[in-house]
């Protein structure tokens, strides 16, 4: 059941810090820095030359996050959907790790992008949250999220999870593939065993119900982001759109210039990401939308103060590693998306035209 929640969506939300605690467990030993994901021996990436991660939807800007986390790492690395991979298909070998990020297992889109690698010498890994799903039939390898059952269509609780699971996996891979320990490696694990009080303390403390009050009935919402901070956007917007039925847009910062500008106006309240990096480019992207009278709600970490005098309201979230700051941010957005729904008494749990899991191409 609902467990007193209105929606399993809100349930599922409030249970991230349990999910994150399942996720992480035994899996990094802070004492002496070594990332252990069970299902992988030590040395398991030593060949890989260049990572394809393949989703759809959210496990996508899971995916995408996961690119920028490798790059940071020395690692190639790129995200595509898989409805276009399996179609398009970039060349692959043995040199190739492919991982499969899908919640369910079960979607049709990311099954046939692993299916066209066969025979290529890729290896597959499946980066999912149901046990003996499909994809973890057709991959090679697994490592679960172990972020407990989803039932609400939008996915909350499997995001976070993909991403800190992700995160733990950059780490494995950047050991075997370049070997040593990286020098951050140390604050980030320590950042990823306090991730679930610091996601309590964000789902205790979030004002992002007067946010949803101030603007759930305007047309048209911005979500912008650079970094990890684009899937973030993306996500924030995907997650509002399919609950609040309102057309919601995310794009990266950077391409705010480019285009999106046109439409901005005092009638679209524009969301601005800040994740701990490039943040002053970001600032100067929102004092171009205050220029244009949107109003601004950023989400930033509690020590940056610099966003203040722009924005009409700051979501705020524990200072933390920037590797982990998406996770944060994306709670905050969850919040706002499912606020806002409920504000508008949307079908939240299930929304028109969408399904849980998409087993048709
Ligand atoms: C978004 C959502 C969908 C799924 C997508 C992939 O809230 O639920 O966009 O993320 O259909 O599903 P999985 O992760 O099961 O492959």
């Amino acid at each position: 059941g609902k467990g007193g929640y209105d929606h399993y969506m809100l349930k599922e939300i409030y249970e991230q810090p349990t999910a994150l605690r399942q996720t992480i467990r035994g899996r990094s030993n802070q004492l002496d820095g070594r990332v252990e994901l069970e299902e992988l021996p030590p040395g398991a990436f030593s060949d890989v030359r260049s990572v394809h991660l393949v989703a759809m939807g959210t496990s996508y800007h899971a995916a995408m996050y996961a690119q920028t986390l490798l790059a940071e790492r020395g690692i190639t690395a790129q995200a595509f959907l898989s409805g276009e991979y399996g179609s398009n298909p970039p060349p692959a070998d043995d040199g190739t790790l492919v991982i499969a990020v899908s919640q369910s297992g079960e979607t049709a889109d990311t099954l046939s992008a692993i299916r066209s690698v066969q025979g290529t010498g890729a290896h597959t890994l499946a980066l999912t949250n149901v046990v003996g799903s499909t994809l973890t039939r057709e991959c090679e390898d697994t490592v679960y999220i172990r972020a407990g059952p989803e039932i609400g269509v939008a996915a909350t609780k499997s995001f976070s999870a993909q991403v800190a699971t992700l995160i733990l996996l950059s780490e494995r891979l950047s050991r075997d593939v370049r070997g040593g320990t990286p020098a951050a490696t140390g604050d980030l694990l320590d950042a990823l065993s306090v991730l679930p009080d610091d996601v309590q303390r964000v789902l205790d403390e979030s004002t992002a119900e007067s946010v949803a009050k101030a603007y759930h009935d305007s047309e048209s919402y911005f979500f912008i982001g650079r970094g990890i901070g684009h899937p973030v956007a993306l996500e924030g917007a995907l997650k509002f759109k399919e609950i609040t039925y309102d057309h919601a847009e995310g794009f990266s910062a950077a391409e705010l210039k480019h285009g999106p500008l046109a439409l901005v106006t005092d009638q679209t309240p524009v969301f601005a990401v800040f994740t701990g990096r490039n943040d002053t480019k970001t600032l100067h992207n929102v004092k171009e939308v205050r220029a244009r009278d949107a109003p601004v709600v950023a989400v930033a970490a509690d020590g940056y103060r610099e966003v203040d005098d722009y924005a009409d309201h700051v979501l705020r979230v524990p200072d933390t590693h920037h590797d982990v700051a998406g996770i944060l941010a994306n709670v905050q957005l969850q919040l706002v998306s499912y606020l806002a729904a409920d504000e508008l008494s949307r079908p939240i749990d299930k929304p028109r035209n969408l399904a849980k899991s998409v087993t048709v191409e």
